[in-house]
């Protein structure tokens, strides 16, 4: 069934459109999943200016009360499970057990804040002066317009949106233009949910388009913060923007993540990670692996492993038990094919019966469905990587995974942070004095031991340093700083002016006094 979709301001959809945009499903690009009326950045800022009337009462509405609506948002989410994980895997072809993972994690981010409601501490803090009292509150930032990538169409925007609705901030959300299907479902839950009129948006625009209108918005005083989950150029780009109007966005950009194979590892289990995480969502994580890092003793073994395993993995129709469908949308498949370049003839291929796209005439063995009807690729492992290669710096958003050797830990780590992206990694090894001298030298935001770069769970801080990000963390508790201002404040009810650091009281000690010898 096509859907046709447009942007929702005040909960109304917008016919202002410039262009329209039509979706194919990418598993059967014959079959047309949505049809959607792209805005422009006069409607970007139109929502903003909306949002921007809309936030003050929210911010006014008790937090608790707030946090009902995330409670209810969550339950409506619950409730219409099954048809938002069949729409993900429809518009951009994520295998079925993926997308429901997905739509858990918009759950499991509302079971985490809607508590928070509850919350939001402040603190009270002694004075250095009696009568005197101090206390810190959170306060909203205002309007957040809030711009993330399709690749996790629903789980990485509720990270975003969720939080800052339960501070007190008005949301606009551009999500990417591929995933317009999926994004109007998400915005139509939020919309049930109960939140005033305004107080969330959805802007369906083009980059070009949102560039403009964030640029706009800000210099009309209408956008307080800005949350972008992207590529690392695109994120420059927002920050430089953000940068120029004195404020600091929420940045989560590429990764190009590491997997380091110790001697002393477990290599079934270190195979099994780095098939999952190298592969699943066919590579378009932002913490999909992108090379593995294997000790020079074990390192042909483990090729050989993971070699027999991707051979096998059950690759093709999304709607099945496959390890991973089409690309995104035919934009990735270019780009993928693009990469597939960057293999160099000292460098060895291994994993499928052909590289590149799969059809008749490049067939993938043992292929679950029609390759010829979507955008399927072979997965490919490329053996060989060293530090000077282009593969082993450029993140490869595709069903693509180096492998690099190493003789000491000195080189793993170099191998590991090389390449100035700091995301996620992984360390597998069986000894704990690797395991926390991996921690302490890698530059990544997020670490696993004996697990895969990708799945980290929704309430622990994500996000990265380097070219992966400005530092910036979301979920849990430490995305409130994003969301929030902390604000101080004194009450003095002595009577008359205390002033503080000149009128304090001081205790008389003598320090000349020594034990005896
Ligand atoms: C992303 O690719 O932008 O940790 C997010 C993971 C998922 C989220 C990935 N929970 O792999």
């Amino acid at each position: 069934m096509t859907r046709t979709v447009a942007s929702l301001i005040a909960g109304k959809p917008v016919d202002a459109s410039v262009t329209t945009l039509t979706i194919p499903n990418p598993a059967n690009l014959d079959v047309v999943v949505a049809e959607a009326a792209l805005a422009d950045a006069d409607t970007f800022l139109e929502a903003c200016r909306v949002a921007k009337d809309a936030q003050r009462g929210w911010a006014a509405t008790p937090a608790p009360v707030r946090g009902r609506a995330i409670q209810q948002f969550g339950r409506l989410v619950e409730d219409n499970f099954e048809a938002l994980s069949a729409l993900i895997t429809r518009e951009i072809g994520k295998p079925i057990a993926e997308s429901r993972g997905e739509v858990q994690e918009v759950i499991d981010t509302c079971n985490f804040f809607l508590g928070e409601g509850r919350r939001l501490y402040g603190q009270t803090v002694p004075s250095e002066m009696p009568d005197k009292q101090l206390f810190t509150f959170r306060t909203p930032v205002g309007v957040a317009a809030i711009v993330t990538a399709g690749n996790f169409p629903v789980a990485v925007p509720s990270w975003y949106i969720v939080p800052a609705l339960v501070c007190g901030n008005a949301v606009v959300w551009k999500p990417a233009e591929y995933t317009p299907a999926t994004a109007e479902a998400f915005a139509q839950l939020l919309l049930h949910a109960g939140l005033p009129e305004g107080v969330f948006n959805l802007v369906l625009a083009d980059g070009v388009q949102t560039f403009e209108g964030l640029e706009r918005a800000l210099d009309e005083g209408v956008l307080d913060k800005i949350g972008f989950t992207g590529s690392s150029d695109v994120g420059r780009s927002i920050g430089e923007l953000a940068g120029r109007h004195l404020q600091n966005p929420c940045l989560e950009l590429g990764g190009k993540n590491p997997l380091v194979v110790m001697p002393d590892a477990d290599l079934d289990l270190a195979v099994e990670g780095a098939l999952f995480s190298g592969f699943g969502t066919a590579g378009q994580r932002c913490t999909s692996l992108g090379t593995a890092i294997v000790h020079a003793s074990i390192h042909d073994e483990f090729v050989a492993r993971f070699d027999a395993a991707v051979g096998g993995a059950a690759i093709g129709d999304p709607t099945q038990a496959v390890l991973y469908g089409p690309m995104i949308s035919q934009r990735f498949a270019d780009r993928f094919e693009q990469w597939l370049e960057l293999i160099e003839p000292h460098q060895r291929v291994l994993g499928s019966t052909g590289v590149g796209r799969i059809a008749a005439g490049n067939p993938r063995e043992g292929f679950v469905g029609d390759a010829e009807a979507g955008l399927f690729y072979h997965p490919t492992i490329v053996d060989g990587v060293t530090i000077d290669d282009a593969l082993y710096a450029t993140e490869t958003f595709g069903p693509i995974v180096g492998v690099a050797s190493f003789a000491d830990f000195d080189e793993a780590m170099a191998l590991a942070n090389g390449h100035g992206y700091g995301l996620s990694s992984s360390v597998y090894t069986r000894d704990p004095l690797h395991a926390f001298r991996f921690r302490e030298r890698i530059s990544a935001g997020m670490v696993s031991v004996n697990n895969s770069t990708s799945g980290a769970e929704a309430h622990l801080p994500f996000g990265g340093n380097g070219k992966s990000g400005n530092g910036s963390r979301q979920s849990g508790v430490w995305v409130l700083d994003q969301f929030t201002k902390w604000q101080s404040m004194n009450w003095d009810y002595s009577g008359h002016l205390q002033k503080a650091q000149m009128d304090v009281a001081d205790v008389e000690a003598d320090l000349s006094f020594r034990l005896p010898d």
